[in-house]
């Protein structure tokens, strides 16, 4: 039965990284999902014939609860709020290792009291980093919902957790210490002591970072809630665990480090350098001096206008149009020009939007074909043969400061060159900062035209405006 069992895990690792593989490309992104669902199915049902399994009625009860809860979460979550449903994943994921590795400490507790359970250094190691690790995923996971939700703030002062995080790494050292090498694992007081540290650190390490940077966090939440599985895999002997937690934990950090290099910033700047908008440090009148007289401006019959000459366009969204939920205008307006003859795609940045593969969640809502889906690097080429860019609440990702401006807090970042093409229409309610919290060179270029609204209303009154003719 035992190989029966590995053969099975081995077959959900198998589907697992096919699937993965999978979602790397938005055509195979639904298959990969499907495989890795089917992985999960074949991992379950290999626990499930796992010899460990004391009573199956519980489990039901638990399938059924959770199975349940997953599909009414899945059907109710608005696509602007899956990077929240992801991140309290990830935490009850922590919690799950926490409670799993607290449990099997409890038992082996009893167990080497009647002399049949000699626990080793590396097993003690394993139980202590799944409820170490799956604890401060479980409150930072919370901590990062609360603030993707906008119900937590970020903090002004933010010297106490730094604080509160040195204290806790400090008492924790000390606990694992006393508890791996002062063979005193039987001591649950220490053990409850340092799962409430834990706790606390989760929220120390994430309430300081900006809001804004929470999907790079979620992403980093991700990873430990892995590590803290593949322990708890350790704990149980379980190797389809460990091979889920592993893979997990891995795919977790190299998106992590994906994102990071998209922003050109390091992990470090992101965990511990604060909120980048704050740290810009440019008032709102400042702003406006950058602008002021400096900008041109148009309707949406002009851009109509200029449209109706178009014959090559490309459409480079950014947050503004996951805002305005402006995706299926953005179609429309595309599909009305193809029909003219135009030729259209659409600019993806690597870090447009606020979780990674965000505009290609919401063209692909609107059923963009994902042939003109075109990556930074090989649609920056194609700019100087565009005749109409149309940037549709996009600003950081095509702020030419960033490959000049060694001073400017996204100095380096990789951006779509824009400014390239023949004329350059920017969508965007006014002449606020994005992310970054810096004023935009694009926006006072010769060939850029602004149009003040809502990308959905504008690009309807453009829709309007071309159909009347
Ligand atoms: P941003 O630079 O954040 O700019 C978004 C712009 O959208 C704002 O300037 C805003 O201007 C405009 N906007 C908001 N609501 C709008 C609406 N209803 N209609 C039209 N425009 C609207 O966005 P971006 O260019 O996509 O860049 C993303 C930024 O997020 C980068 O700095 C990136 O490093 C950062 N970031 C990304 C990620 C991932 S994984 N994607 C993770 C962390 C950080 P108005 O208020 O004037 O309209």
């Amino acid at each position: 039965m035992q190989a029966f069992v590995n053969f099975f895990y081995l077959a959900a690792a198998v589907l697992f990284i096919l699937g993965i593989k999978g979602m790397t490309k938005p055509k195979t992104a639904v298959r990969g999902n499907q495989l890795s669902a089917l992985g999960m199915g074949l991992a379950v049902l290999a626990a499930l014939l796992d010899f460990h399994v004391v009573s199956y009625g519980t489990i039901i009860i638990g399938i059924l609860a959770g199975g349940a809860a997953g599909v009414y979460m899945a059907r109710k979550v608005q696509m602007t709020s899956v990077p929240e449903m992801v991140a309290l994943l990830n935490g009850l994921g922590g919690g799950a290792s926490l409670l799993v590795a607290a449990a099997n400490y409890l038992e082996s507790q009893q167990l080497s009291g009647m002399g049949q359970f000699d626990p080793t250094v590396e097993w003690s190691v394993a139980v202590i980093l799944s409820i170490l690790v799956g604890a401060v995923t479980l409150t930072g996971s919370l901590v990062a919902v609360g603030k993707l939700m906008g119900k937590v703030d970020d903090p002004k002062d933010i010297r106490n957790y730094k604080l509160g995080v040195k204290a806790s790494f400090a008492l924790l050292f000390v606990g694992t210490l006393t508890l791996v090498m002062g063979d005193t694992l039987n001591s649950g007081v220490l053990l409850t002591l340092m799962i409430l540290l834990c706790l606390v650190l989760g929220v120390c390490l994430v309430m300081p970072i900006g809001g804004a940077d929470m999907p790079v966090v979620v992403s980093l939440l991700n990873s430990y809630s892995g590590i803290a599985g593949a322990a708890a895999g350790f704990v149980l002997g379980n190797n389809g665990l460990i091979i889920t937690g592993s893979l997990v934990g891995a795919s977790g950090l190299i998106l992590t480090s994906i994102m990071c290099k998209a922003m050109n910033r390091s992990l470090v700047n992101v965990l511990f350098g604060g909120s980048m908008a704050a740290a810009a440090g440019i008032s709102k009148s400042e702003n406006d001096a950058f602008y002021e007289g400096k900008v041109k401006f148009a309707s949406a019959d002009e851009v109509a206008m200029m449209l109706e000459t178009a014959k090559r366009v490309v459409f480079v969204p950014g947050y503004g149009l996951a805002v305005a939920q402006a995706q299926h205008a953005t179609r429309e307006l595309a599909s009305l020009l193809e029909s003219a003859g135009a030729k259209v795609k659409y600019a993806i940045h690597p870090v447009a939007g606020r979780m990674p593969g965000h505009m290609n969640v919401l063209l692909a809502e609107a059923e963009v074909p994902y042939d003109q889906l075109v990556e930074m690097d090989t649609i920056n080429p194609e700019f100087p043969q565009t005749d109409v860019a149309i940037v549709l609440g996009a600003n950081d990702v095509v702020n030419p400061v960033a490959a000049k401006d060694k001073n400017s807090p996204i100095y380096g970042m990789p951006i779509l060159e824009v400014y390239n093409a023949r004329t350059v229409i920017v969508v965007k309610r006014g002449l606020s900062p994005g992310f970054a919290g810096i004023p935009n060179e694009l926006f006072i270029r010769e060939n850029t035209l602004m149009v003040p609204g809502d990308a959905k209303k504008v690009l309807q009154d453009v829709i309007k405006a071309l159909r009347e003719g």
